[in-house]
């Protein structure tokens, strides 16, 4: 139980870092935790990590009575860790800085007596593998003070020696978003070609939909260019805040989207009742809590006190606003079912009460997809190939957003006139049908 808790831990590390591999400053004060992950990357032959402490000092009794070769940093594989926790486990060790089956990168009893308060070090790995950085304190009676300055690149192949600071399997990442990002800008000309023909039957609701496809777009080119400068410098410099806010309206306009569509505002009727505004008014203010959530935990990384309980809350309202853009479409469901049996023009509301039945299905695989199948993948994908769950995710949203154009976009003929009364039988049939089945 407690081992599998700690593999879970580990896969939260690693489907979080969105910012793997940039320079990293951590501050650590009397710190008494025996494990402190730091960033996990993935190194190919060539993989580089420097480490800067400054303002080392730790408390506790003496130090020179300490045994400080059980202190210090260490890089682990997932498995080796697994097999570490299994030495723990078997009381073969201790402190799981005297398993053979980590990198020591420095164990404080390296360092010169006293201990200095700063140190620098260059290690090279050339065993390609996916890497966490962990910081061990196996003596219980010590707290530990320090900044860290963490940098973990590759070299790239050639005599250049040019740094990469994507991990392994997510150097091509600026690629992929800037394919995506044509891919949209595509999308957002062919819904504004429809718009224009189809302009004497568009409703608001579809300009709305304009609106979530142009910042889709300028999301993944904020990505794209922020992946790329990543890649080269290190740091994002600025153009993670411009994806923060893209992703952030992005966040609030698609749930909105859905939650209108849903409703079958504009489409449906000209209103909303109270119950929808009042799903609206959970949603939004739960995706400014997700999107600040977000922020801390990509700028954190998981050294962070703080990090686990973010994780929890971005988790836990992410559910939340799932869950909760699923009630307009069942309400609107149930509208129409009632309405269809009593207004007399069954045919046509089953239409729409079949889009709606394909919509609140299509949504449910969106969510599923993007929220589990995605990290599902993550983490049973080699590292080398972390960029397929990027591109899974990417190709279930467009799948979805052209469902969702497609199958509500403007009208040119009213649903009204095109059905005979031979349709309109078959449907109220098929109604009753329903009735009797409760389905
Ligand atoms: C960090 O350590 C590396 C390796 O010793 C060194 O080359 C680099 O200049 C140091 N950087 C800083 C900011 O101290």
């Amino acid at each position: 139980m407690a081992l599998s808790l700690r593999i879970l831990f580990f896969v939260l590390i690693s489907i979080t870092s969105r910012a793997a591999g940039e320079i990293r400053y951590s501050e650590i004060r009397s710190d008494g935790r025996p494990i402190i992950p730091f960033d996990e990357f993935g190194f190919t032959r060539r993989g580089q990590l420097e480490l800067n402490l400054t303002q080392i000092s730790l408390s506790g009794p003496d130090s020179s009575t300490l045994d400080l070769s059980k202190v210090g940093f260490f890089l682990c594989t997932r498995d080796s860790w697994i097999n570490v926790l299994q030495q723990i486990e078997d009381a073969e060790i201790t402190c799981a800085l005297q398993s053979e089956s980590i990198k020591k990168i420095l164990v404080f009893s390296q360092l010169p007596n006293p201990t200095p308060t700063s140190f620098n070090l260059l290690y090279s790995e050339s065993n390609a593998d996916q890497y966490s950085l962990v910081f061990a304190n196996c003596l219980l009676q010590v707290q530990v003070s320090m900044n860290v300055r963490s940098v973990m690149y590759n070299l790239e192949n050639g005599k250049s020696n040019q740094r990469d600071y994507l991990s392994a399997g997510k150097t091509i990442l600026p690629r992929v978003y800037f394919v995506f990002f044509i891919v949209y800008f595509a999308l957002t000309a062919v819904w504004i070609y429809v718009l224009y023909k189809k302009r004497l039957t568009v409703f608001k609701i579809h300009f709305f939909m304009l609106a979530v496809v142009i910042l889709k777009a300028l999301n993944l080119l904020c990505e794209a260019e922020d992946k790329s400068y990543i890649k080269r410098t290190g740091s994002a410099h600025g153009w993670d805040v411009l994806f923060y806010i893209f992703s952030f309206l992005k966040g609030i306009t698609l749930f909105t989207l859905i939650v209108l569509i849903g409703t079958g505002w504009s489409i449906l009727k000209p209103y909303l009742q109270d119950k929808e505004k009042k799903v609206l008014m959970i949603v939004i203010p739960l995706q400014v809590v997700a999107n600040i959530a977000q922020v801390v935990i990509d700028e954190t990384g998981p050294y962070g006190q703080d990090w686990m309980t973010w994780k929890k809350v971005f988790l836990l309202v992410d559910v939340v606003c799932c869950c909760a853009v699923l009630f307009p479409i069942v309400w609107s469901i149930k509208n129409l079912r009632e309405a269809a049996r009593t207004d007399g023009k069954a045919a046509v509301n089953l239409l729409k009460l079949t889009l709606f039945r394909q919509y609140y299905i299509v949504v449910i695989c969106y969510i599923y997809f993007t929220r589990v199948a995605v990290y599902a993948l993550e983490t049973i994908t080699s590292y080398k190939y972390l960029w397929t769950s990027v591109v899974a995710g990417e190709l279930v949203t467009l799948a979805f957003y052209v469902f969702t154009g497609y199958k509500f976009k403007p009208e040119q003929h009213n649903p009204y006139f095109a059905i005979d009364d031979e349709e309109e039988e078959a449907a109220a049939e098929q109604l009753k049908l329903e009735d009797e089945f409760e389905l």
